[in-house]
């Protein structure tokens, strides 16, 4: 079984198509989607899939371990209620109702992030499956963070290499969710981690920016205001529009991002139109 690719943008994305992700692979194939995604910069789309929950976890486990299977830690505590009934490898993030409760998430990621970033081990891929997209609206923005490491000055650059960053989802719960969605023991350090805020990508060798507004709360060794200035500086940058692939979902999109290399956003702009969306989360390796 081959695939064709068609690039999305000329910054991060690719199109996959002739590809069925609800029959196994393969080695050889599961190899040749990790190499195109790697060189397309991080996102693939495979428009038009018709996946059971379970294939889309097998089709996501060929990339690595996931967060909840098991064996494997949870996501995280907080959004332990918007996991999948019968699935803790899927997170749902939905507006939608089911039996009296939330489906899943609502207005998940409405800011930019990269998953899960305070935890030790970040994730490499995320995988979502979108089941049900509103007639307008409901976009994903990515933006490339290898891109926008390349883009700094050389003078910038060797400021920033040495320097760590400290996660920490308490910044996320205060900023992000209602305070009765937040587990108090995900704010006491089990969701706290420091990286470098220039990684070196494990597949590609080459360097990222490693800081994101969501979870990111300070810069290692320098005064808050020091901090937030410089944070701040490196947040505008990366997102600026060049550094932008904005994905407009169609029904059935399994949409695959690096976490390593990539932020994303999701535009929280259609309202109460339904939205239902699935999404694995593949363990990543500690950031170095
Ligand atoms: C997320 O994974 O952060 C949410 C993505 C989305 O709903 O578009």
């Amino acid at each position: 079984m081959g695939f064709t690719v068609n690039p999305l943008s000329p910054v991060l994305a690719a199109e996959v198509t002739g590809l069925d992700l609800s029959q196994p692979l393969g080695e050889n194939l599961v190899a040749a989607i990790r190499q195109t995604w790697l060189e397309a910069g991080g996102l693939l789309v495979f428009p038009g899939q018709t996946l059971t929950t379970e294939q889309h976890i097998r089709f996501s486990e060929s990339f690595g371990p996931l967060f909840g299977a098991e064996g494997q830690p949870p996501l995280q505590e907080s959004v332990s209620k918007y996991l999948h009934p019968d699935h803790p490898e899927i997170y749902r993030v939905s507006n939608k109702m089911e039996n009296g409760q939330p489906k899943g998430r609502e207005g998940a990621g409405t800011y930019w992030h990269s998953d899960v970033s305070f935890r030790q081990t970040p994730p490499a891929a995320s995988i979502l499956h979108a089941i049900e997209i509103p007639e307008t609206g409901g976009d994903t923005m990515f933006c490339n963070m290898t891109a926008a490491y390349e883009a700094l000055s050389d003078t910038m650059k060797e400021i920033i290499a040495p320097l760590r960053a400290q996660h920490d989802f308490a910044q996320t719960a205060a900023t992000q969710f209602a305070k009765h969605n937040v587990i108090d023991d995900d704010l006491h350090g089990a969701n706290r981690a420091v990286h470098p805020v220039v990684r070196t990508h494990p597949d590609t060798g080459k360097k990222c920016l490693y800081v994101n507004p969501g979870m990111t709360t300070h810069l290692e060794g320098f005064h808050a205001n020091e901090s937030r200035a410089l944070l701040d500086l490196l947040f505008a940058h990366a997102t600026r529009p060049e550094f932008i692939y904005r994905h407009r979902y169609r029904q059935g999109d399994v949409v695959m991002w690096d976490n390593r290399s990539l932020m994303h956003y999701a535009i929280a702009d259609y309202a109460d139109q339904p939205r239902y969306m699935e999404r694995t989360t593949g363990i990543g390796d500690r950031p170095v």
